[in-house]
């Protein structure tokens, strides 16, 4: 989630974290806003996760992308179960491998 240290965000991330506990927030933002807030994310629930992003920086977007693609390759496969042991990037059933990944839609 972006926008989620200050204003509807914030408001948006702490319900969600209160009605889903299972979900697994990611919160995509400045380090010097997200550091405040993380704590108080993680009194509602452990499963936050911070990546630091500036969205007036391409670098940074594309820097930011990478490290949320890691996140999701190493999260438990969900075809498998999410108390497999199994990760998305080493699941056999991966739907987008990186190798085939392409650069935009089809036309
Ligand atoms: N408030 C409402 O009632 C309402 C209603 C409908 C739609 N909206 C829309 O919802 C959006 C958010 O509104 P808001 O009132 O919550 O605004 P806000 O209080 O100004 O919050 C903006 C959020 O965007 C982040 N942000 C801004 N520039 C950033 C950057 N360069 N890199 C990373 N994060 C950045 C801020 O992070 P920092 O803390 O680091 O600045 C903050 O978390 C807006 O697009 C607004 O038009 C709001």
């Amino acid at each position: 989630m972006t926008g989620a240290t200050r204003g509807i965000g914030w408001e948006a991330a702490r319900d969600v974290l209160r009605r889903r506990p299972d979900t697994h927030l990611v919160v995509l933002g400045r380090a010097s806003s997200a550091s405040g807030i993380l704590t108080e994310l993680r009194e509602i629930s452990p499963h936050v996760s911070h990546v630091d992003i500036d969205l007036a920086s391409k670098a940074s977007i594309a820097a930011a992308g990478a490290r949320l693609e890691d996140l999701l390759d190493s999260a438990p496969c969900l075809r498998c179960g999410a108390s497999s042991s199994t990760r998305v990037s080493t699941c056999p059933t991966r739907w987008r491998p990186r190798s085939t990944a392409t650069s935009g839609p089809s036309p």
